[in-house]
């Protein structure tokens, strides 16, 4: 078990790459919260999680929201005493071209995507630097690396701050022993891409057969992600085998971005 005695708290664990995370994480042995803005979401991992003989607790809070990041560290701290692995990984988008974008798309992507992470790390690594380590993992994505079939371009610049800022938190966390890097996932079939595709195929009236081989073309290993994955590099970010990998964003895609 790689994740044996962790403490691991996962955002957007009710649905995707999170909920296929929370099970991975669990199966490792670490005790889970689950944290997600949607209640019943939430509800049906933890289940999930339980039923398969770990270890779970639930959470509903936003990360857009600073007291709601706050009491949700805190209440993991106050049951477990501990918390060793903080994944960054809720995010928000829907398909938008450059020019339709406006400030309420923008904050909506960046409240969540880049300042949800930037004050999730700030408040896990509070209480990681007092217990003298911890492991940080963020969602980021090729879309930050410049991936022409990005959603939309202020969903970009939230992955690119992502990348920058897991850069700047392993340099000003690592002498506590806190290492943090970033996944950059590629195309990753869960409701996010399937709500991206129904939208299309609504407006555009693609059969969704062609948008699936849209979607695939380019990719150097032929496939597109299950969320499972992400979760299994997730789970290696998490484990102690990866003590010294630091500041670093990988990206786990088929090869479709190689940079
Ligand atoms: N699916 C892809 O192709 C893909 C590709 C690259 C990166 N990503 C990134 O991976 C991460 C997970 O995406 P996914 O595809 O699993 O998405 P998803 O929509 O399937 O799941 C995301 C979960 O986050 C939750 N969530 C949304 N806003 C939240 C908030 N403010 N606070 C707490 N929880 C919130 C949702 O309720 C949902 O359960 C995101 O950061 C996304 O940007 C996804």
């Amino acid at each position: 078990m790689r994740l044996e005695d962790k403490v691991a708290l996962i955002t957007g664990a009710g649905a995707g790459i999170g909920r296929a995370s929370a099970l991975a994480m669990a199966r490792e042995g670490a005790t889970v919260a689950v944290v997600d803005i949607d209640g019943d979401k939430v509800d049906s991992c933890v289940t999930e999680i339980q039923q398969a003989g770990g270890t779970a607790l639930g959470i509903i809070a936003d990360v857009s929201n600073l007291e709601e990041i706050d009491s949700m560290v805190s209440s993991v701290v106050e049951k477990y005493g501990q918390l060793d692995v903080m994944f960054n990984n809720a995010g928000v988008t829907r398909r938008c071209k450059f020019m339709d974008i406006d400030e309420e798309l923008w904050d909506w992507v960046h409240d969540v995507n880049a300042k949800g992470v930037f004050f999730c790390i700030k408040r896990a690594a509070e209480t990681m630097i007092k217990q003298g380590h911890g492991s940080i993992i963020n969602t980021a994505s090729i879309a930050g690396r410049g991936f022409p079939g990005t959603s939309n371009a202020a969903y970009a610049a939230s992955k690119g701050a992502v990348i920058a800022l897991t850069m700047q938190a392993a340099r000003s966390l690592g002498r506590h022993n806190i290492n943090v890097n970033s996944i950059c996932p590629g195309v990753t079939r869960t409701e996010l891409m399937q709500g991206i595709l129904n939208k299309r195929h609504e407006k555009e009236g693609i059969p969704m057969d062609e948008l699936e081989a849209q979607a695939a073309r380019g990719i150097t290993i032929g496939r597109i992600n299950e969320a499972s994955d992400i979760a299994e590099m997730a789970v290696f970010l998490a484990s102690p085998a990866a003590r010294n990998i630091t500041g670093q964003s990988i990206n786990v895609d088929g090869g479709l971005v190689m940079i």
